[in-house]
C-alpha cells in the first residue's frame, strides 16, 4: 500500500450472514476493540436489512456502513430493489458492485456493472468494484485481458474525477469462500496491473489515488504479507469479516505496513 496517494481501506463483505439483532451485537464487541490511535478507513458491506441497525450501531466511530448490491435506476417498478439515492438517504458510504457472486448467480453483466456504478456514483456513493478471474481463465493464460475488460467496462463513462472515489477489489474466483489465497505475488501482479489499466484511462495523478484491494480468504494470518505489497491498500473480507477479533487483526496488519 502507499498511504502518501490513497486510501488503506479494510471492508467486510458479511454476504448474506447475521441477522440486525447479531449485527448489533458485532457491533458492541467490535468498537470495544477498536485501537485508539490513527488507523486505516474501515467499512463494514452489510445485507441491506441490516443497514439501519448498523448505522445505528456504530454512529459516532470511523467505521463506515456499505451495501453489497444497489439497482441501476434511481426508482420506479423493480420490485424487490433497493436504489443510490435511497442508500446515500441513509447515511451508507459505500457499495459493493459486480462481486463474482452476483455476476455468477445472479446474472450481472459487464454493463450491468457498469450502469451500477454509474448510478453510485451519482449518488454519491463510493463504489467496490470487483473483477477477478476463474481459475479457469487463469490457467488459460488470459487473466490481464480479463481484467482489463472488466475494469474498463466497469468505468465507461466515468469521469476522472468519480473514478477517484472508486475503489478496485480484485477477487480471483478460486481464491473466494475456498481458503486458497492468491499468494502475494501473484495479487500484487494483478494489482499492478489494474493500476496500470486506470493510468491508461485517466492519467498517472488519477491511478495513483484509486484504492486497489485484494480479496479472497484473507485472514489474519495472511494480511500482512499481501498488505506489504506497493499496489495492495487493503482487502475486501468475507468469512473472516464476521468475527469481530479476525477482522480487527486483519486491520492491525493494514495498520502495521
Ligand atoms: P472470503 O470472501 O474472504 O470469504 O474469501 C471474499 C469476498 O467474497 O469478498
Amino acid at each position: 500500500m502507499n498511504r502518501r496517494y490513497r486510501k488503506t481501506i479494510i471492508a467486510g463483505n458479511w454476504k448474506m450472514n447475521k441477522t440486525a439483532t447479531a449485527t448489533k451485537a458485532f457491533a458492541e464487541e467490535f468498537k470495544a476493540l477498536l485501537p485508539k490511535s490513527k488507523w486505516c478507513d474501515v467499512v463494514l458491506c452489510v445485507p441491506a436489512v441490516d443497514i439501519a441497525a448498523a448505522l445505528r450501531a456504530f454512529k459516532d466511530s470511523r467505521v463506515a456502513i456499505g451495501a453489497q448490491n444497489v439497482h441501476f435506476e434511481s426508482s420506479g417498478a423493480y420490485t424487490g430493489e433497493v436504489s443510490a439515492p435511497m442508500l446515500a438517504d441513509l447515511g451508507v458510504r459505500y457499495v459493493i458492485v459486480g462481486h463474482s457472486e452476483r455476476r455468477a448467480l445472479f446474472g450481472e453483466t459487464d454493463a450491468i456493472v457498469n450502469r451500477k456504478v454509474r448510478a453510485a456514483l451519482g449518488a454519491g456513493l463510493n463504489p467496490i468494484i470487483c473483477v477477478g478471474e476463474s481459475l479457469e481463465q487463469r490457467e488459460m493464460g488470459v487473466t490481464m485481458e480479463l481484467i482489463a475488460l472488466q475494469v474498463k467496462s466497469a468505468l465507461a463513462g466515468v469521469s476522472g474525477e468519480q473514478a477517484r472515489r472508486c475503489v478496485i477489489a480484485y477477487e480471483p474466483i478460486w481464491a473466494i469462500g475456498t481458503g486458497k489465497t492468491a499468494t502475494g505475488e501473484q495479487a500484487a501482479e494483478v494489482c499492478t496491473f489494474i493500476r496500470a489499466t486506470i493510468r491508461s484511462l485517466y492519467g498517472a495523478r488519477i491511478a495513483r489515488s484509486v484504492t486497489i484491494q485484494y480479496g479472497g480468504s484473507m485472514k489474519p494470518d495472511n494480511a500482512a504479507e499481501l498488505l506489504a505489497h506497493e499496489d495492495i491498500d487493503g482487502g475486501l473480507i468475507g468469512g473472516a469479516s464476521l468475527q469481530a477479533d479476525q477482522l480487527m487483526a486483519i486491520i492491525h496488519a493494514a495498520n502495521q505496513n
